[in-house]
């Protein structure tokens, strides 16, 4: 059985010089950071980024190929048993069994885990009520709908109380309401003291982590709070553009010298300049194409915008 004091250490993940090869493909590249306990750290990039790749590694479930990461004090190559029976992991695909009842699922994880008899009942009945399932104990979890079943697995995942939680898309699929109410869930163990890393494709949940990286083509080229990188993120300029003809406007100004990307939002631009370019010479060249009724201001990024621009640079080769 896992003892079950509290991790203590100010910071429950440590990653350094982390890299990962499949073959030639170089999943995860060179990556070092932090999660500082008691963060809720979101891992964002592109689908073959390498997110769960990394997660994987920090879970003691793949070895590096090179670099180190300490997990709650832990190597991961050399003390992954001891990582794996402290951490809770909820993968990609989550193995809840289709087959058994809501309760059979938590009984199961819960013997896996090792959480002791007594106490255990108690348990699973909280997990059932923090998870919102009351009421559902016996339906099969193959009939329980993609929200339901999110939940319950986040309840699997955590039925040994772990001090460090990996979810790796834990509401790709979910409807907006079940993931806000998802997040209702990641706060709360978040107040209670969890560290969680967690990864998502839906940039409103990465506004809601304390800090955010971006990975891309297995390297990390952000990582910082939400704030910050709205704030630093962007290299350049952000404008609105509007005028009578959007779409040939856009088309127009992709082309123009100094702007980094361009992109049509509702019937506005959202043009991304570089440092130093004037924002009148790119109204005056659509003017100049015979676009009408141009007008223009700088805007505050959004984290979409940010991470766009930062995905828009041409990758390093991306293989060994
Ligand atoms: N076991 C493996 N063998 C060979 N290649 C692999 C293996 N696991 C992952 N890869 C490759 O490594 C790269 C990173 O994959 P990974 O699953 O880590 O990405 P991801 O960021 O989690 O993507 P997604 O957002 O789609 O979940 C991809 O090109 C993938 O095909
Ligand atoms: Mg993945």
């Amino acid at each position: 059985m896992v003892p079950r004091q509290p991790y203590t250490s100010a910071v429950a993940v440590t990653v350094t010089h982390l890299s990962r090869h499949f073959g030639q493909l170089q999943a995860v590249r060179d990556v070092s950071f932090q999660v500082n306990a008691g963060e809720v750290f979101a891992l964002l990039g592109p689908n073959g980024s390498g997110k769960t790749t990394l997660i994987r590694m920090l879970c003691g479930l793949l070895t590096p190929t090179s670099g180190q990461a300490r997990v709650l004090g832990y190597d991961v190559t050399t003390d992954s048993e001891a990582i794996k029976a402290r951490i809770g992991y909820m993968s990609q695909r989550f193995g809840l069994y289709e087959d058994l009842s809501v309760r059979e699922n938590l009984d199961f994880y819960a013997g896996l885990y090792d959480v002791p008899r007594r106490g255990r009942r108690a348990r699973i009945e909280a997990l059932i009520a923090m998870a919102g399932l009351t009421g559902r104990e016996r339906q099969l979890a193959g009939t329980l709908s993609g929200g339901w079943k999110q939940r319950l697995a986040l309840a699997c995942a955590i039925v040994h109380q772990p001090p460090l939680l990996f979810l790796d898309e834990p509401t790709a699929g979910v409807d907006p309401v079940s993931r806000r109410q998802f997040w209702g869930l990641i706060y709360s163990l978040a107040q209670q003291g969890t560290t969680i890393l967690l990864t998502t494709h839906y940039l409103d949940e990465a506004e809601h982590a304390h800090r955010v990286a971006l990975m891309y083509f297995g390297e990390l080229v952000a990582l910082d709070t939400p704030a910050a990188l709205r704030a630093h993120g962007l290299h350049g300029t952000l404008l609105e553009i509007a005028c009578d003809q959007p779409l040939a406007a856009v088309t127009h100004v992709q082309g123009l010298p100094g702007v980094q990307e361009a992109v049509l939002y509702g019937s506005v631009l959202h043009v991304i300049v570089a440092p130093g370019v004037a924002p009148e010479t790119v109204a005056q060249a659509l003017t100049a194409a015979g676009i009408t009724g141009v007008s223009w201001r700088p805007i505050a990024p959004t984290l979409e915008d940010v991470f766009i621009s930062l995905l828009s640079k041409p990758p390093a080769p991306a293989r060994a």
